[in-house]
């Protein structure tokens, strides 16, 4: 029963990398990372002249740690998937990396699942699984290579040892707290820098408690941020070339201190608590206060992600992801408020309605994370223009395609560019692989300089007209979604296409959702 739960979380996190194939720009640098180092290897030559980020550094240095641990599961299981066939095209890979991915938070996940089960019961720890599983931000974000879901996994282990005990036992042992703050602190030190306030409330609560006096715990965030500081500056000045390196501390300085964060917009102090939180918590919010009111030891859990949320208030650029860490905690109380509920006494009224509010609470998850799939999964131009570019090419043996900024941020991954080098294919005959496609990034050209490039056989557009019909064939539009709209008498707005047939929403009465042709595969005649 307890493996099937565990299975139950991970199979979840499968079906959102199957349904949603293709990433966003926020993924790319662990993605390409990923891509990277299965494709050329660690070397310091490959390193300097063939890793993307070289070409494409972004905005801030970020660490390879991550993606240099995922990529050491991710070798051994598609040399093995090749073997049997698994495995067939580089897309398959790009698909098995994310699944890895979600392994491993699924992992984190079923570690405090057992958690939960030892200290609130068997019962509230199948609640926590429902609800994990019907939530739709975490599980679609578990197989997502978003440096938060890298920290994610070691900071959720962590939480789990903190609560890993009996019912009535007060306090972790010493073991439990040494292993939980320092994986959590790798997590900061070396992934995400913000997860170092988590950190230092947890440990605060720790010394508060009179779990461990306040000079032992310091020791150990001390030792285990010193050799993850350690880490993280040997491999990422290795592989960004600058000495010394510290992704995280640097994006503090960058962020926080020279206050450039603000540059990428600002929202009011209360929109974590209005908007970020309920929106990925969904009705573990409602659940989770039944299970503040039902039990003292759940208000205890909740001070740490509290206190979070609050603090990082103040920081004047919120973003969900910097949030999602507290998610489990939440879950974790919403789980043992539904059980409380569940177990009143039936033939009371109050009894009755109890279940009512539960069985509504998840009934409304599963509606909501349902249709926010069936939007998502058209919210990927990039990687569908892509992908039907090598579809409806296939048979051509010399290509050179150009993609432009929107086709590369919304999935145009390097993992989709199946038919040129490098080959990612390990155990293969390599030449069965056509390698005489390009698929040409560079940015800042316009339509002409494209039209004048004659090496351009085609190209991945958002803006068509720019480009002269006498030259180029329009031989494709892919469209994606745009938005909702309240319903209209009879269709008014033109050029738009309304809920595509066999897509969730043309159940919902009042909205209706909005395509719009976004990229434009063009020919050069
Ligand atoms: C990509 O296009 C640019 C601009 O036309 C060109 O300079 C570059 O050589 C092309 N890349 C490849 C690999 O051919």
């Amino acid at each position: 029963m307890s493996l099937l739960m565990d299975a139950a979380i991970f199979a979840t996190a499968v079906a959102h990398v199957i349904l949603t194939p293709y990433t966003k720009v926020e993924e790319s640098f662990n993605l390409h990372a990923i891509h990277d180092i299965l494709a050329f290897g660690v070397t310091p030559d490959v390193v300097k002249n063939n890793y993307d980020h070289v070409i494409f550094p972004g905005a801030l240095p970020r660490s390879f740690v991550g993606s240099l641990l995922l990529s050491c599961i991710v070798y051994p299981i598609a040399y093995v998937f090749e073997i049997f066939d698994l495995v067939k095209t580089k897309p398959d890979i790009q698909i098995l990396v994310r699944l890895c991915l979600a392994a491993v938070n699924a992992v984190a996940l079923s570690f405090l699942r057992r958690a939960v089960s030892k200290r609130y019961g068997f019962g509230t720890s199948v609640f926590f699984t429902i609800i994990t599983c019907s939530q739709f931000h975490l599980p679609f974000w578990m197989g997502r290579t978003i440096p938060n879901m890298f920290a994610f996994a070691p900071f959720t282990v962590g939480f789990s040892y903190m609560i890993n005990r009996m019912p009535h036992t007060k306090r972790p042992s010493p073991k439990e707290i040494i292993v939980a703050v320092s994986v959590q602190t790798f997590a900061s030190v070396v992934l995400r820098a913000e997860v170092s306030l988590l950190v230092g409330f947890l440990v605060f609560q720790c010394f508060l408690s009179g779990w461990m006096t306040l000079v032992r715990l310091m020791k150990v965030c001390v030792v285990a941020g010193l050799l993850s500081a350690m880490t993280t500056i040997a491999i990422d000045s290795y592989f960004w070339g600058q000495w010394p390196l510290w992704p995280e501390f640097y994006s503090i300085y960058f962020n926080v201190y020279e206050g450039k964060s603000a540059n990428w917009g600002t929202e009011p102090f209360s929109a974590y608590w209005l908007k970020y939180i309920p929106k990925l918590a969904m009705s573990s919010l409602p659940l989770a206060i039944v299970g503040i009111i039902s039990d003292s030891r759940i208000r205890r859990v909740l001070i740490v992600p509290v206190e979070y949320i609050t603090f990082i208030s103040l920081l004047g650029h919120k973003e969900w992801r910097f949030v999602i860490y507290t998610i489990p905690f939440f879950n974790v109380a919403g789980a043992r408020g539904a059980y409380w509920l569940i177990k009143q006494k039936k033939t009371t009224v109050f009894g009755r309605l109890s279940i009512l509010l539960v069985v509504g609470c998840l009934a409304a998850n599963v509606l909501l994370t349902a249709l926010m799939t069936s939007i998502s999964r058209d919210n990927y131009p990039g990687g569908t223009a892509l992908a039907r570019f090598n579809e409806l090419y296939t048979e051509l043996d010399h290509v050179h395609v150009h993609i432009d900024n929107l086709a590369a941020q919304t999935g145009a991954s390097l993992f989709l560019q199946e038919n040129s080098p490098p080959s990612l294919l390990i155990s293969k005959d390599k030449a069965l692989m056509k390698n005489s496609w390009i698929y040409n990034k560079t940015e800042h050209l316009s339509a002409s300089d494209i039209t004048a490039g004659k090496h351009f056989t085609h190209a991945i557009t958002e803006n068509p007209d720019a480009f002269s019909s006498s030259q180029w064939r329009r031989v494709e539009p892919i469209s994606s979604f745009e938005q909702f709209r309240w319903k209209q008498t009879p269709t008014t707005v033109s050029g738009d296409q309304i809920n595509p047939k066999g897509n969730l929403w043309e159940m919902v009465p009042m909205v209706e959702i909005h395509y719009e042709n976004k990229l434009w595969i063009l020919e050069r005649l």
